[in-house]
C-alpha cells in the first residue's frame, strides 16, 4: 500500500486555510496524505508565498488570462495529472468548477465554506458576502462547513461542520476572522485527514 496520498491545494487569495493545512501536516494531524502541489488562480495570491516558505511546488493557472472556463480547467488538470494528485482541496479558491471537472474528480474534491450549509451558501455566497448575509439575517450562530464538491455550488455531501457564536457589534470582517480561526482552520485539516485515510485504503 502507498505511504501517503498526493494532495493538491487550490487557492486564490491570502491562503490562511492553506497555512492551516501546511501546519497540520507538520504537526501530524494530516498523516495519510502529503501536500505535493499548490495551484493558484491568481499570480498575486499571498498563498503562493506560503507555499514557497513551506517549499511546496506551486503553479499559477491565471484565470483572467484564460479565454474561457474550459481552458482554465484544462490548465489545472494538466498540473494535477503531472503531479499524480489523488485529492484536491479548495482552500479560499474563488472559482466555480464545471460539472465536467467535478465529475472527473468525483469524491476527490473537498471545499471549505464559511457558513453552516445549507445556510448562506450557493451562487453569490463567497468571502465576506457570506458573513454579511448572516449578520443581516440576524442569526446567533454561524460557522464553517467542509463538503465534497459536485456540480452544485456548495452542494456536495457534508463531511464536517463547526459552529461559531456571533457576538454583539460583529462586523463582517471580525466575524470572518473568528469563523476562520475557530472553525475553518480546525475542520479543514481534520476533514482532509479523514478523506485521505479512506483514499489511502483504495490506493494500490
Ligand atoms: C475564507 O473565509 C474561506 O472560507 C473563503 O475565503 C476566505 C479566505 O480564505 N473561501 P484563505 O485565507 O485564502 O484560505
Amino acid at each position: 500500500m502507498a505511504a501517503k496520498i498526493n494532495i493538491a491545494v487550490l487557492v486564490s487569495g491570502g491562503g490562511t486555510n492553506l497555512q492551516a493545512l501546511i501546519d497540520a501536516e507538520k504537526s501530524g494531524i494530516i498523516k495519510s496524505g502529503a501536500i505535493r502541489l499548490v495551484i493558484s488562480s491568481s499570480s498575486d495570491a499571498y498563498a503562493l508565498k506560503r507555499a514557497e516558505n513551506a517549499e511546496i511546488r506551486a503553479m499559477v493557472v491565471e484565470k483572467k488570462a484564460c479565454k474561457d472556463r474550459a481552458s482554465f480547467e484544462k490548465g489545472i488538470v494538466e498540473c494535477l495529472e503531472e503531479n499524480h494528485i489523488d485529492l484536491i482541496v479548495l482552500a479560499g479558491f474563488m472559482c466555480i468548477l464545471s460539472e465536467n471537472f467535478t465529475k472527473k474528480y468525483a469524491n476527490r474534491i473537498i471545499n471549505v465554506h464559511p457558513s453552516l450549509i445549507p445556510s448562506f451558501c450557493g451562487e453569490g455566497f463567497y468571502g465576506l458576502k457570506v458573513h454579511e448575509a448572516a449578520l443581516n439575517y440576524g442569526v446567533k450562530v454561524t460557522g464553517a462547513t467542509v463538503h465534497f464538491v459536485n456540480e452544485i455550488p456548495d452542494g456536495g455531501k457534508i463531511i464536517m461542520q463547526k459552529a461559531v457564536k456571533i457576538c454583539k457589534n460583529d462586523t463582517p470582517k471580525v466575524l470572518q476572522e473568528r469563523v476562520m480561526k475557530q472553525a475553518e482552520w480546525i475542520i479543514l485539516p481534520k476533514s482532509v485527514e479523514l478523506v485521505a485515510k479512506e483514499l489511502l485504503k483504495e490506493k494500490k
